[in-house]
């Protein structure tokens, strides 16, 4: 019969086990490990068998912890599975890498009650400071919390609406816009946007953008605009939409262009329509956003609303950094990067090259 440990490595020896096999008490073991020379070389010595027999291990963070050396910065994310977050990570680790800083890396899934538990925990490992891509608007308040309790908190991939709370992003606005002003230029006249729901700022700032540029274009959005909103932000969220969009009666001019709120999205929608027999772009053109590395690789490149993406996660870092370093003398800021427009096949067929 499978017992319940088949399968899980085995448990670390703990302290206590140590102090158990040599029979003294958790207070010797720690002084064996850090003060050797005030414990007799009998205890000493058997003490250490007992370490070597568990191959027990110490843990580095508490010790480094004991004594002030370790340093860390917590960093919740919605989606490390995203590649713009990976990227984003990628960005925000160089940067701490440079004053020898590690990263304890989490994911929100775009849920405020585990962003909170998240930011709870990085506080009880006593990091020294936190980044997070706010889950919804309600994250302030416990980022607030947070900073009151003198961890330096930093907003990534959002807007800081305080002064005294340095952020990084992006302007999402003017990328929705770009998206959908390059396929007005196209002569799509009627487009789907699969967009998450609108408490994401991301999703609610890109929609932002959608609305302005057809009004520019003289396009109503009541004519030229289906809605989908997808559940979630990646692969099976876009396809979920692809699907719905397929299965919709004809209610007018037909969808000839489809913007999806970003490029996992759209991997996963671009995946559903290709195996319904739509050809891209010719029945559909498609547009992602993030530009991602796998972009340019798909079987019909994507055109995509490119990211900073690691400039956004070092710029980030290096203001938690210089809040920490320069302290009364920093200035809190919020600096906003500007997107680009990468056009591929998925929307401009005369666009061979990935
Ligand atoms: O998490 C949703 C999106 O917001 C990501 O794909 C990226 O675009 C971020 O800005």
């Amino acid at each position: 019969m499978a017992t319940g440990t088949q399968g899980r490595a085995p448990r670390r020896a703990s302290v206590v086990d140590v102090a158990r096999l040599a029979q003294v008490s958790v207070g010797t073991v720690s002084n064996v490990l850090n003060r050797p020379d005030h414990v007799a070389s009998a205890t000493r010595d058997r003490v250490l068998a007992a370490i070597e027999e568990l191959q027990f291990v110490r843990n580095a963070s508490a010790r480094q912890l004991r004594a002030g050396t370790l340093q860390s910065i917590g960093v919740v994310l919605l989606d490390i599975a995203n590649p713009f977050f990976t990227a984003v990570a990628r960005g925000i680790e160089d940067r701490l890498a440079l004053d020898e800083y590690t990263l304890m890396l989490s994911s929100s899934d775009e849920k405020p009650e585990r962003e909170a538990r998240y930011l709870r925990l990085f506080e009880e490992h006593g990091v020294q400071g936190v980044m997070v891509t706010p889950s919804s608007a309600a994250s302030l308040e416990t980022l607030l919390v947070v900073r009151e309790r003198g961890i330096d908190t930093v907003l990534l991939d959002a807007t800081s609406p305080l002064d005294g709370l340095s952020s990084v992003a992006v302007d999402d606005v003017r990328g929705g816009a770009l998206a959908v002003e390059h396929l007005v230029a196209m002569g799509h006249t009627r487009i789907a946007f699969l967009n998450g729901p609108l408490g994401i700022r991301q999703c609610a700032d890109r929609r932002e953008g959608v609305l302005a540029a057809l009004a520019a274009a003289g396009l109503d959005p009541g004519e030229a605009l289906v809605e989908l909103t997808i559940p979630t932000l990646n692969a099976e969220g876009g396809a979920l939409g692809a699907e719905r969009l397929m299965s919709r009666g004809s209610d007018g001019a037909p969808i000839t262009a489809t913007f999806c709120v970003n490029d996992f999205t759209a991997l996963g929608a671009l995946r559903a329509l290709r195996r319904a027999g739509v050809s891209i772009p010719r029945d559909m053109a498609v547009v992602g956003y993030d530009d991602v590395d796998f972009a340019p690789a798909l079987m019909v490149p994507l055109t995509s609303v490119r990211q900073p993406t690691h400039k956004l996660g070092f710029t980030a870092a290096d203001l938690l950094l210089r809040h920490r370093t320069e302290g009364s003398d920093y200035v809190h800021q919020q600096i906003q990067f500007q997107p680009e427009l990468v056009v591929r096949t998925s929307s401009d067929p005369s666009v061979v090259a990935g």
